[in-house]
């Protein structure tokens, strides 16, 4: 750790200490490759590793009820805790589940060349603003396998782990991806979108070997080895209602919410929904304007959170710096949870060095951007 816990003076006296400085960076611990997925506004996994170390021990329960690409399950499976995670869109389990327990390269090898991705398979016409002709067949076939084996329940941990490659090479900027340069692979543009960049780059879909980019990605995320087999569970449901998950079960939460309407999850994961078979534009992602809103829905939350964790146990909950800052969304965490039997303990702002690539995708010191994680810690009563 390189920072010194210093509180910053507040002028209300009722507000837990804020501590600031940087708590992790991503050259103080090098991330497990398994954590290589792209997805909207994750946070980095020593984010969740810094609280894990903290505040559980090897064989605790760690969850996240919006979990995403599922960096805090897999931080605490790595770390040999039991993971436990919650997310409304179905995609979500789609990405977290086949890393915590990934089948052999050989396996997926010996599975890819037996798919048979010449087999005829409705085509989306319309997606050839991203793909060669010869490449959407073969993404067609791929998809039309998986749904198939889904249906006929033969779908195994193989074929898991070959959709959540695929799920992450859909789009990107590189020849590593099934599609023409697009944007960045987490947010897939729209149809009219994608015509424009393809007319302003004078660019025509190449085509790419989807077999062959799934199972170089595959080396890649394999190249560190595989987590500890955990106890694992991962439900499609809302952070606010989660009867899956039995009373005072959870060690620990580290989580990070939607911070407002800032990000339109349903749409930059519809190519994605689209290839498991989920129409996103029914997925019922929280979204709100209105500050109060928001707290009033984090309140519900914490409400939940109060029921799955044990008395002594902590929540870690990472907002954001929204609306160029004038919005403090930690000040909204600690009103939200202030009836609740939870004592609120500090806040964490982990203040960020930015890298290259955060630059060049344009986020920033902005309205839109966030550069410091703020972190409500509080602890079970
Ligand atoms: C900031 S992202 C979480 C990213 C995650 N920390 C990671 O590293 O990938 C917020 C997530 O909340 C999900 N979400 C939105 N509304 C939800 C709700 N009511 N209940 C549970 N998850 C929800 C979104 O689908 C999105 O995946």
């Amino acid at each position: 750790m390189t920072a010194a816990l210093a509180p910053i003076p507040d002028d209300d006296s009722q507000t837990p200490p804020y501590w600031t400085g940087e708590f992790w960076t991503a050259r103080q611990r090098q991330a497990h490759a398994l954590h290589e997925v792209s997805y909207r506004a994750c946070f980095k996994p020593q984010l969740p590793a810094y609280f894990i170390e903290r505040h559980t021990a090897p064989g605790d329960t760690v969850y996240d009820p919006f979990m995403g690409r599922g960096t805090t399950p897999l931080q605490s499976a790595l770390m040999g805790r039991a993971a436990v995670g919650a997310d409304i869109n179905p995609l979500s389990a789609h990405l977290v589940r086949p890393r915590l327990s990934p089948p052999p390269l050989a396996a997926i090898a010996e599975r890819l060349a037996a798919i048979d991705l010449t087999a005829s398979a409705p085509i989306r016409e319309d997606l050839l603003v991203f793909y060669h002709p010869a490449t959407l067949a073969q993404i067609c076939a791929l998809r039309a396998y998986l749904l198939a084996r889904e249906a006929s329940g033969a779908r195994d941990a193989v074929d898991d782990w070959i959709r959540m490659v695929a799920l992450g090479r859909l789009t990107g900027h590189s020849p590593g991806f099934f599609s023409v340069y697009s944007m960045p692979p987490n947010q897939a543009v729209s149809l009219q979108s994608q015509a424009r960049i393809n007319a302003r780059r004078g660019q025509t879909p190449p085509y790419r070997d989807v077999a062959d980019l799934i199972l170089r990605k595959s080396r890649a995320l394999l190249k560190d080895g595989v987590p500890p087999p955990v106890a694992a569970a991962f439900h499609v449901a809302s952070a606010t209602h989660t009867p899956q998950i039995a009373d005072a079960s959870v060690d620990l939460v580290v989580t990070s919410p939607p911070f407002l309407d800032v990000v339109q999850y349903a749409a930059d994961n519809w190519l994605r929904c689209w290839f498991i078979g989920v129409d996103a534009a029914t997925v019922d992602i929280a979204m709100h304007r209105r500050i109060e809103d928001w707290t009033a829905f984090v309140a519900r939350v914490y409400a939940e959170l109060a029921r799955v964790v044990r008395p002594g146990g902590h929540v870690a909950f990472e907002v954001g710096e929204v609306r160029g800052g004038k919005v403090r969304l930690e000040t909204q965490v600690l009103a939200a949870m202030h009836s609740l039997p939870f004592e609120p303990l500090g806040v964490l702002v982990n203040e960020q060095t930015f890298t290259k690539t955060a630059m060049c995708w344009g986020v920033s010191n902005n309205a839109k951007g966030t550069n410091t994680n703020r972190i409500v810690l509080a602890r079970r009563r």
